[in-house]
């Protein structure tokens, strides 16, 4: 599957996060102040579903089980799992830092497409 519609450039407000289902894939939908980003939808340290996180300092997506932090352009971890103090550091032993997967999103005629292949 190619690049593929996934909503218009005005539908999410800036730090809005949008689940979207492209033929068999899902992934969120992020509007930040310089354009929109797709990842996977959910975390890598025990899967909670990002959905239902958010976002802060302009380009972090955070999860709203244990707190990590991913960046939302590049999926990288910018804090791992830290909350609740003890619990997560127990969880850590066993789920070492993980990259969000990100998706390729481009604009074309007011579409915000996105490639779920890529
Ligand atoms: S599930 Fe996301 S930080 Fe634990």
């Amino acid at each position: 599957m190619a690049f593929t519609r996934a909503c218009e450039e005005n539908d999410l407000s800036i730090n809005e996060i949008k689940k979207v289902k492209l033929g068999d894939q899902s992934l969120l939908l992020i509007r930040l102040e310089d354009g929109y980003y797709a990842t996977a939808t959910h975390c890598t340290h025990v899967f909670a579903p990002l959905a239902r996180g958010s976002v802060t300092d302009g380009c972090r997506l955070v999860c709203p089980f244990h707190r990590a932090e991913f960046n939302i352009k590049t999926g990288a971890v910018e804090k791992w799992a830290n909350f609740p103090p003890g619990i997560a550091q127990l969880t850590n032993l066993l789920r070492k830092e993980k990259a969000l997967k990100t998706y390729p999103v481009r604009i074309e005629e007011g579409a915000v497409m996105v490639d779920p292949q890529g």
